[in-house]
């Protein structure tokens, strides 16, 4: 049986090489889906996966696509799930459907990834391979032999394969371009605090506040300062500034799609800083009607991503929906970076719906406003009146 594995090189996907062979007897392709990972890490995944014996490797470029069809689709959303911007959820279809393309292409049997019967890494990997693939078998090593982290650690050992983690820092990353998340070890006490070891995006380097200007066109990001970038340099730039402010560190106790509590914690200073921004142009242009609906669709849409359901046709009418008002989501952000603080301390549009003449308190009010008054708690009024 031919099996294509998503591959990272960390401890779940390193040992499920290994199990698909042994256990499985599966020649195994390995598919690293770089959606924002570490260069260095790259490298030695494929060596890794090289040493350990597959029929193939593929290490497939996909920054571009992710940010411009996930992370723009993000942005336009204000995609958060319980109050933190999400990232793995994000990248997750993409890394599923390049896995389903190389297995496709080299005739494989089986689709498989490293993910756990606990988190939700699971359903978003096997939602994506049943409704794209429904032919394609699935195996999920990791959670099909119920191996808690310690018996990993302790297969990766026995068998000489090399991990980045050990029993003192058994930690789980997964980072892209969005974002980078930390679980595990002594994460899982709600009650302790991060060590400072965990974090490598939002060190704080910066102590004297900066004001970042961000242009936005039809809701996306397209400058910096003035200065025109392609999208992939955006998010990285936005990164860097934000995250040597230290903002986007985000601990939080979230709940998974089973239902089970668990403690997180994120680093994400792009998609803090930029979802700012764009909520508050999108006050400025949208009217209050459109701003209202759109929180509902925004969320839902953020529900179902984190769930994994990215093929649900739901998914593609809510992006109908935030184009058309994005149409008008154009103008400039003043963001105001500060240790540990994003703040927006101006915005202006084309499109803005504000008109100052209205709102200063210099001009006159209209006199109009004596007959609204009278109307508008007239249901109030009639119901005190019946008693
Ligand atoms: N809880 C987050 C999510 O479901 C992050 C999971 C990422 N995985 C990891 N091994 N850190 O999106």
């Amino acid at each position: 049986m031919k099996a294509v594995l998503a591959y990272s090189g960390g401890l779940d996907t390193s040992i499920c090489v290994k199990l698909l062979q042994e256990k499985y007897d599966c020649d195994v392709i390995t598919v690293i889906v770089d959606v924002g990972i570490p260069k260095e890490e790259l490298v030695e995944a494929e060596k890794k996966a090289r040493k350990l014996g597959v029929l193939k490797h593929y290490t497939i470029d996909a920054k571009e696509e992710f940010v411009t069809e996930y992370i723009h689709k993000a942005i336009k959303a204000n995609a958060t799930y319980e109050g933190y911007p999400l990232s793995t959820a994000l990248a997750r279809p993409l890394t599923a459907m390049k896995v389903i393309t190389i297995a496709k292409k080299e005739g494989a049997d089986a689709l498989s990834h490293g993910a756990t019967g606990k988190g939700n890494d699971q359903f978003r990997f096997e939602s994506m391979f049943r409704s794209i693939a429904p032919e394609m078998e699935i195996i999920a090593p990791i959670r099909e032999l119920n191996l808690t982290r310690k018996e990993s650690i302790s297969y990766a050992k026995e068998h000489g394969i090399p991990i980045p983690v050990d029993l003192e820092k058994p930690f789980s990353i997964d980072e892209n371009l969005w974002g980078r998340s930390i679980e595990g070890g002594i994460l899982e006490d709600p009650w302790t605090e991060p060590p400072e070891e965990i974090f490598q995006w939002t060190k704080i380097t910066k102590q004297k506040p900066e004001t970042v200007m961000i242009e936005f066109e039809k809701g996306i990001p397209i400058a910096v300062n003035g200065r025109k970038m392609k999208p992939v340099e955006l998010v990285i730039e936005m990164n860097k500034v934000a995250g040597s402010y230290g903002v986007g560190r985000v601990d939080i106790v979230e709940d998974r799609i089973l239902g089970i509590k668990a403690r997180e914690n994120y680093e994400c200073p792009g998609a803090v800083s930029l979802i700012t921004a764009h909520k508050h142009l999108e006050q400025l242009v949208l009217t209050r009607r459109q701003l209202r609906f759109k929180e509902i669709v925004d969320s839902t849409w953020g529900e179902l991503v984190y769930k994994g359901l990215w093929t649900e046709p739901l998914r593609k009418d809510l992006d109908s929906f935030i184009d058309s008002t994005q149409e008008r989501v154009s103008g400039e952000v003043k963001l105001k970076f500060s240790q540990k603080n994003c703040s927006v301390v101006g915005r202006q549009s084309r499109y803005a719906l504000y008109s100052k003449e209205m709102a200063s308190f210099d001009e006159k009010a209209s006199d109009l406003v004596e007959g609204m008054l009278r109307f508008h708690s007239l249901q109030s009024e009639l119901s005190k009146k019946a008693g």
